[in-house]
C-alpha cells in the first residue's frame, strides 16, 4: 500500500488512483492559479480556467471583491450565532432578497449549509406537511438517474447507481420514473400517471432537477414536458419540489430552470449559486400552505430540523453580495453571450468524428462520446480529464459526457479555447 502525500480523504477520488490532487493557492475570475510541480517541486505557477464553476458553484466569478468585501466586512460584526431564538441582519435582508428573487410567491425560507441539506430538508417538510394536516401520505417520486445528494435522504431520492449503489438496502422506497427527453415524453409522463394512480392519495411529493439532471450526465429536458408533468402531479395534490440547487441562479439560461416552465413549485432548493459559490450555503424556500402545516401552538409540531451553522452571518452576507450583483451587474446579458457562443459550438462540435448527443441549455452545453464504455466509469474519463488539465483547462467529465457549465465572467476567447480544445483532445484520443 502506498502513503498518500497528505490525510485528507477527497470526495469522489479513488485515492489508489489519483493519490494527488492539484494544490491551488489562488483564484481569480475564470482562472484557478494551481502549483506547478515537476518532481514533487514547485516550479512555477500553473493557470487553469475553471470550465465547470469549480463543481458548479461559482457564478459571477472566483474572489468578485463585492462579495469578498462583503465578507470581510460581516466578519468584522458579527461570525456566528445560534439561529434558534436569534437572528441577525444579513440573514433577514437575504430572506427577503429571495422572495423579491422568487416573485414574493413563497412565504417563508429555511436556511441550511448545502445542497443536500436544501433537499433534505425539502423532503422533511413535505412529509411533515401530510402528516401535519392528518392526512399522511408516504411515497415520493422522483427522476431515474436523478441526483439530490448524499445524505441518505437524498440519496433515497436519487436513481440507483453507481453512486449509492452499496447503500441501497438502507434507502428508503422512491418511486422513480424516467426522464423525459425528446422523443420519450409520452413515457415519462404515462409512468408518473400510473404512479399516481396506482398510489391514489399517497404520494406526498415529485422531487426534480427542472430541465436538466446534472450529475445523472446532463440529461435535459423541455419546459413544456415539465409544465405537463406538473399538471399531472396538482390533479393529485401532490406537493411539487424543485431541486434548483445546479441549475438555479442563472445556469439554464434563466435565473432558475422553472422560470422556464412557468412553474411554481411549492418547495424551491437552492445552494451552489447562492452565495455566487463563495461560502457554503442551502436555503430550501416553501409556501404559506407548507409553512402553516408546521405553526401550531403544539411544539411536537415544529419542524425538527437543523444544522449548527444556518443562517451564518457570513454565508448570508456573501449571498446578499451576490444578489445584488445581480442586479448592479448584467449578469443575464452575460448569460446570453455565454449561451449564442455554446448555440455556435454545438453546430461546430456536433461534426465531429464519435460526437454525439450533443445538447445545450442556456450556459451548459454537453455531448457524449461514443464509446463502448459508457457511464460515470467509462475508461475514457480519466483520460479525457488529464488531457483537458494538460491544456490548462479544468472539465471534470461525467464518465463519457463532457460538459461545460462556465462561471459568468468567462471571456469569447477562453470560451473558443475550451470548444477547439475539446474537438482536439476528442480528435486525439479517437485517433
Ligand atoms: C441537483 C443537485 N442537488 C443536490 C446536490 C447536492 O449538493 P451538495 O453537494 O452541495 O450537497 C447537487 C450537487 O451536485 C446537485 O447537483
Amino acid at each position: 500500500m502506498t502513503k498518500a502525500s497528505s490525510p485528507i480523504w477527497h470526495p469522489f477520488t479513488q485515492h489508489a488512483i489519483n493519490p494527488h490532487s492539484m494544490h491551488v493557492d489562488r483564484a481569480a475570475g475564470a482562472y484557478l492559479f494551481a502549483r506547478h510541480e515537476v518532481d514533487g517541486i514547485t516550479v512555477g505557477e500553473k493557470r487553469i480556467l475553471d470550465a465547470i464553476s469549480s463543481w458548479w458553484v461559482i457564478t459571477h466569478g472566483h474572489c468578485h471583491p463585492k462579495i469578498q468585501q462583503a465578507v470581510m466586512q460581516q466578519a468584522q460584526a458579527l461570525d456566528q450565532v445560534i439561529f434558534a431564538g436569534f437572528t441577525h441582519e444579513p440573514a433577514e435582508k437575504l430572506a427577503k432578497g429571495l422572495m423579491d428573487l422568487t416573485n414574493n410567491v413563497y412565504d417563508h425560507v429555511f436556511y441550511s449549509d448545502s445542497g443536500s441539506t436544501a433537499v433534505e430538508v425539502a423532503l422533511k417538510m413535505a412529509i411533515g406537511y401530510w402528516q401535519h394536516i392528518d392526512s399522511p401520505r408516504h411515497k415520493i417520486i422522483a427522476f431515474d438517474g436523478g441526483y439530490h445528494g448524499d445524505t441518505f435522504g437524498t440519496m433515497s431520492a436519487g436513481g440507483r447507481s453507481v453512486y449509492n449503489k452499496i447503500y441501497e438496502p438502507y434507502l428508503f422506497e422512491v418511486e422513480h420514473i424516467p426522464v423525459p427527453v425528446e422523443g420519450n415524453e409520452g413515457v415519462a409522463l404515462d409512468a408518473l400517471a400510473k404512479v399516481l394512480e396506482d398510489n391514489k392519495g399517497n404520494v406526498a411529493a415529485f422531487v426534480f432537477e427542472p430541465l436538466v439532471l446534472g450529475a445523472g450526465g446532463m440529461v435535459m429536458y423541455s419546459p413544456d414536458t415539465l409544465r405537463a408533468m406538473e399538471d399531472v402531479c396538482r390533479s393529485h395534490g401532490v406537493l411539487l419540489i424543485a431541486d434548483e440547487v445546479m441549475t438555479g441562479f442563472g445556469r439554464t439560461g434563466s435565473v432558475f430552470a422553472c422560470d422556464q416552465a412557468e412553474l411554481v413549485p411549492d418547495i424551491m432548493c437552492l445552494s451552489k449559486g447562492l452565495t455566487g459559490g463563495f461560502l457554503p450555503m442551502g436555503a430550501t424556500l416553501c409556501s404559506a400552505e407548507v409553512y402553516q402545516a408546521f405553526y401550531h401552538k403544539d411544539k411536537a409540531k415544529m419542524f425538527f430540523h437543523s444544522s449548527s451553522f444556518t443562517g451564518n452571518p457570513l454565508a448570508c452576507a456573501a449571498a446578499n453580495a451576490s444578489l445584488a450583483i445581480w442586479k448592479e451587474e448584467p449578469v443575464l446579458d452575460r448569460i446570453r453571450d455565454i449561451a449564442a457562443g455554446h448555440a455556435q459550438a454545438v453546430r461546430d462540435l456536433s461534426a465531429i468524428k464519435g460526437v454525439k448527443n450533443i445538447r445545450q441549455k442556456g450556459t451548459i452545453l454537453a455531448l457524449d462520446i461514443d464509446v463502448e464504455s459508457e457511464g460515470y466509469l467509462s475508461a475514457i474519463q480519466p483520460k479525457l480529464y488529464d488531457a483537458f488539465l494538460d491544456r490548462g483547462i479544468l472539465l471534470r467529465p461525467l464518465g463519457n459526457c463532457i460538459y461545460i457549465l462556465p462561471p459568468y465572467c468567462v471571456g469569447a476567447d477562453d470560451l473558443k479555447l475550451v470548444y477547439d480544445e475539446i474537438g482536439n483532445v476528442i480528435e486525439l484520443l479517437s485517433a
